[in-house]
């Protein structure tokens, strides 16, 4: 017995204190350690916002050199798991590897598994960070049946990234800076966001004293689900389906018909109820990366356009407050760039890694850190006696 606060969903109740980032959903603000998420998008640089997250201040240029140098130096991965890749079916999606793959980490890496050594933690950080790109391109080249290709330490971390997924044996991809600049800039954009239902997976699995492997590998397959980072890929599947503008009525009428389960992908948020800020800086890069390809008159980015034109227009999205969020056009970027959809949610994990990683090391440094144990309203049949089988 006991009285307990109902709220499913979490929709009312705080269950941390964190000092990383602020959100105000009426007003579309997004602060990471106080500075707005549009500047850090146009000013700074992903590894830069890692360190402002990690550390809660941004570093001087020495203390910036340091770190870029560090997470450089762990990008590679154990030789030993490139056999755990090859367990892998061929058609296995790259989320599935990469839950696999960083929860076997914890195996390969027990100098950083001791969560009560603040060394070990701030190793697991770095390998953390500096390996989850490698991760997701190797996941990616199995995916295709290419050669992994290793990362090299003399490339920036996005243009590192766009290497190991493009680069063939025969041929060297060399990234547009443009390209490994809106790269870049879609891993600060997902850096962190809060207590999202994967970071409160984060929080809840490692609340237990897990090791950092395991609770973000447990972060990774929280993140999967549509509702969550498997948005992008799901909206951009919505977008080939709608196909032309002419059927895009008949998708908003069936988003607003409560008898079909059909939701426009990448709009809506439980905390967001105006335009999502990372939105904004995500529509600006989608047009200067479509220019840059020279496929402005992309079909898909014809239907985003008109689509988020029209359900901004409707009565039904205006009242729910239905804005589109950061998925809407992350997932145009990336195809454009040449990633199937099965990448989109992967590289949303590896942007997301930094902000899981700052809550886990924000929750193990709090004094009052308790296991994380929600209660429930029970609903099922009061006491009874067992019956043996015989006499059911
Ligand atoms: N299309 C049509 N109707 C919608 C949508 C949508 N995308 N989103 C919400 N609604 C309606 C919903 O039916 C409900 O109506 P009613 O009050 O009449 O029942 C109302 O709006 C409130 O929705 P909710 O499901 O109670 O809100 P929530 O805060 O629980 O859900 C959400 C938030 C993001 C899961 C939801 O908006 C959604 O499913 N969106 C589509 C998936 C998506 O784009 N997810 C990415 C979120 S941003 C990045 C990330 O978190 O990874």
């Amino acid at each position: 017995a006991g009285v307990f606060t109902y709220d499913p969903g979490f929709t009312s109740t705080a269950a941390c204190e964190s000092a990383i980032t602020f959100i105000d959903g009426a007003e579309g603000v997004l602060l990471h350690r106080g500075y707005p998420i549009d500047q850090l998008a146009a000013e700074s640089h992903y590894l830069e916002v890692c360190y402002l997250l990690l550390y809660g201040e941004l570093p001087s240029a020495e203390q910036l050199e340091t770190f870029e140098t560090t997470v450089t130096r762990h990008t590679m991965i154990h030789e030993q798991m490139h056999n755990f890749f090859r367990g892998f079916r061929r058609d296995a999606h790259p989320m599935a590897t990469m839950v696999g793959v960083v929860g076997a980490m914890s195996a390969f890496y027990h100098d950083s598994t001791d969560i009560n050594d603040p060394w070990q933690r701030e190793v697991a950080s770095f390998r953390l960070i500096a390996k989850m790109p490698t991760i997701a391109a190797m996941a990616y080249k199995y995916s295709i049946g290419q050669p992994f290709v290793y990362p090299r330490n003399d490339l920036d971390y996005a243009a590192n990234f766009l290497n190991m997924c493009f680069s063939v044996p025969a041929e060297q991809y060399n990234p547009d800076p443009i390209l490994a600049r809106a790269m870049d800039r879609i891993f600060t954009l997902h850096a962190d966001h809060e207590q999202n239902a994967s970071t409160s997976t984060v929080r809840l699995a490692s609340s237990s004293g897990a090791n950092p492997f395991a609770c973000i590998a447990a972060g990774i397959a929280c993140l999967w689900g549509p509702a969550h980072g498997g948005a992008n890929q799901a909206c951009l599947e919505m977008l080939r389906e709608i196909g032309t503008v002419d059927r895009i009525p008949e998708f908003i009428a069936r988003a607003k018909d409560k008898n079909d389960p059909f939701r426009l992908m990448g709009f809506g948020h439980r905390v967001y109820k105006n335009f999502d800020p990372r939105a904004k800086v995500m529509k600006q890069s989608a047009d200067e990366v479509l220019e840059l390809l020279g496929i402005e008159n992309n079909p898909t980015l014809q239907v985003a356009k008109e689509l988020e034109k029209q359900a901004l227009d409707d009565p039904y999205f205006a009242e729910k407050k239905l804005f589109p969020n950061v998925d809407f056009y992350s997932g145009i970027i990336l195809e454009a760039m040449g990633f199937p959809t099965s990448m989109f949610t992967p590289i949303f994990a590896l942007s997301r890694t930094v902000g899981w990683i700052s809550q886990w090391k924000e929750q193990l440094s709090d004094p009052a850190l308790k296991i994380g144990r929600p209660r429930q309203l029970y609903t099922g049949p009061t006491q009874r006696d067992y019956v043996p089988v015989a006499k059911r």
